[in-house]
């Protein structure tokens, strides 16, 4: 059976993509600091007490996943604050860099010796944080600590890429979760959907890309 590991699992896009990746045949492990209910029900193996903004808290969880063979990663969870240049802290923006673009670059650092051939990792990032795409402004932390995992995602692609493993930089689009007090437009099972499409679609030739989950290739 296909291994999938997820983080964020417990609600909005990662508990989606954690019923797609079970109804697809994968066993999945789901990475969240608390389970919730509707994760418990998808019959996902959970690993708790993941806080991502901790390194040490990234490690003892990953230590839970030893001697499991991993084809599909998807660093998905991720924190939006929404700083103005009248209004921001040091603070909340470092707490974004940590668990934006710093966890998800050490989760697949320790994770890589477990990747399967042909194994393939999944970033969800932002179109925040392309430079060409802002036309708004603001946003400081957010858009910073995507762009940070947007340039990360282009060196792993690099530097995973002999052994085997793609590398896929997806924004979501505009989701109906909390992180948007559920004004997306398209539903969180919807993305999923679509971000499963992605990832089926990530091979060798194509890794590093930076997308839309509806197949829009993003500009950087
Ligand atoms: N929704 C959108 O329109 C949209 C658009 C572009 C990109 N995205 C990206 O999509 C991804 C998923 O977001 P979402 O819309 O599903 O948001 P969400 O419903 O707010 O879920 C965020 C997830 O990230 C987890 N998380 C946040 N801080 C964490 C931490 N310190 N340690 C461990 N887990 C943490 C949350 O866990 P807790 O329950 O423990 O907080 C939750 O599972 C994020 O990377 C986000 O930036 C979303």
């Amino acid at each position: 059976m296909p291994s999938a590991v997820i983080t964020g699992a417990n609600r909005g896009i990662g508990l989606e993509l954690v019923k797609q990746y079970i109804a697809n045949g994968f066993q999945v492990y789901g990475l969240c600091r608390k389970n919730s209910d509707a994760l418990k029900q998808t019959g996902a193996i959970v690993i708790e007490n993941m806080d991502l903004s901790s390194a040490d808290a990234i490690q003892n969880s990953l230590k839970k996943l030893k001697g499991v063979g991993i084809d599909i990663l998807i660093n998905n969870a991720g924190v939006l604050a929404d700083e103005s240049l009248q209004s921001m802290s040091a603070s909340s923006i470092e707490y974004q860099f940590k668990v934006n673009s710093l966890a998800p670059l050490l989760v697949t650092q320790t994770l890589k010796e477990q990747f399967n051939p042909g194994a393939k990792v999944g970033l969800i990032t932002s179109r925040m944080g392309s430079m060409a795409d802002n036309s708004s402004g603001g946003r400081y932390g957010y858009r910073m600590s995507k762009a940070a995992l947007n340039i990360a995602g282009v060196s792993l692609a690099h530097d995973l890429k002999p052994l085997g493993t793609a590398v896929a930089i997806l924004h979501p689009g505009y989701v109906q979760t909390d992180m948007v007090n559920h004004n997306g437009d398209i539903s969180a099972a919807e993305a999923a959907k679509r971000l499963v499409n992605r990832m089926n679609e990530l091979n060798l030739t194509n890794t590093g890309t930076f997308w839309h989950s509806n197949g829009e290739i993003l500009p950087w």
